[in-house]
């Protein structure tokens, strides 16, 4: 765990977002950030972060988010380095930058804390496994745990409290290939982060404690459908999932209704084309914007259909990509 020699080094790696089909939703555990349900997603390529990690030369930590330093998110993440690393570890100038809108509903934090944790995990000649780099991630923002893992992911939940998450891939992105196609209906950062709304679904809607007893028999539910490449049984999970994690939240005292106008015309589009037999259906995260999960053949007519739909500003094309890695950097690479 020594940090290497030449302390003017840098790593840089890069994650992928990843969107749920079986989402997460509430907190067992604020400290250690332990998710309260497990979750199964999918890591998309298209959309990136891209982390450049070093020592501090003048021994002050640094973050910037694209090229202009970020306060609040500088805080976050410097607290959880502290957590993780212990407060002596060393300081970093940590630079990142997305190619898409962050913190609005396209999971900005988990490809973020996925892309820093690997970085620095190579920074620091510290070899950590895979699952372990998740375990870090997953303290960080939960559904980075699932951006370390190409293609398909699941997490379940820590069982007991000396217990951590365990997030492994159920398939590769080959294994079972999907198209995604983003409707943006609104840019901008979210109200609400998901820290704090998730800790008010727990205490105030009356749906929560239902909704995390069900998880279990959803997770398995989807594992099968992917490991059988069945596309209805995914979809029909997947849709369930996404509508019950937005009951509980907009039966949140006061409410989460993430939706507009547009979201909700998306998701009437979708279920229109599903009823004709297009291979698609919608999730919809913490956030406004509506993405439809296709079969590859079905995707430009998905695509030309939700970008008529009103109130629709842009669609943003993905397909399943692969994990977390480094790509500059690294002693291995050099
Ligand atoms: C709605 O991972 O952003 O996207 O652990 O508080 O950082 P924190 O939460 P975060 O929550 C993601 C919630 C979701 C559903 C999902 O991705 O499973």
């Amino acid at each position: 765990m020594t940090p290497r020699d030449q302390t003017n080094s840098a790593v840089t790696a890069i994650a992928h977002p990843n969107i749920a089909l079986v989402k997460y939703w509430g907190k067992d555990d604020l400290t250690r950030n332990l998710p309260a349900t497990g979750s199964v997603s999918i890591t998309l390529d298209t959309l990136m972060t891209r982390t450049t990690v070093a020592i501090a030369p003048d021994g002050k930590d640094r973050f910037e988010l694209e090229g202009r330093e970020e306060t609040a998110m500088a805080a976050r993440t410097f607290r959880y380095l502290d957590a993780h690393l212990g407060a002596d570890r060393p300081r970093l100038s940590i630079t990142s930058e997305n190619n898409f809108p962050t913190a609005a509903g396209l999971a900005s934090s988990a490809s973020g804390f996925a892309a820093l944790v690997v970085a620095i995990n190579a920074l620091l000649d510290r070899h950590a496994a895979q699952s372990v780099m998740a375990q870090a991630a997953g303290a960080g923002s939960g559904s980075a745990a699932r951006s370390l893992f190409g293609g398909f992911a699941r997490l379940d939940k820590a069982t007991s409290d000396t217990d951590d998450i365990r997030v492994q891939q159920l398939a590769p992105a080959a294994h079972f290939p999907l198209a995604v196609v983003v409707a943006v209906t609104a840019e901008g950062r979210k109200p609400i982060g998901s820290t704090e709304a998730m800790i008010q679904s727990r205490d105030t809607s009356p749906y929560y404690d239902r909704w995390v007893a069900d998880q279990e028999g959803d997770l398995d539910t989807a594992e099968n459908a992917i490991l059988r490449q069945d596309f209805e049984a995914l979809a029909t999970v997947s849709e369930h999932s996404c509508l019950k994690m937005h009951a509980v939240m907009q039966t949140t005292q006061p409410s989460l209704l993430y939706w507009n106008a547009a979201t909700i015309a998306c998701m009437h589009e979708v279920s229109a084309m599903r009823r004709d037999g297009v291979g698609v259906f919608f999730t919809i995260d913490a956030g406004p914007q509506l993405k439809a999960v296709c079969l590859p053949a079905d995707r430009d007519r998905v695509a030309s259909a939700l970008a008529d739909v009103p109130g629709v500003k842009r669609l943003i094309h993905a397909g399943l990509g692969d994990g977390a890695r480094v790509i500059s950097g690294a002693a291995d690479l050099d």
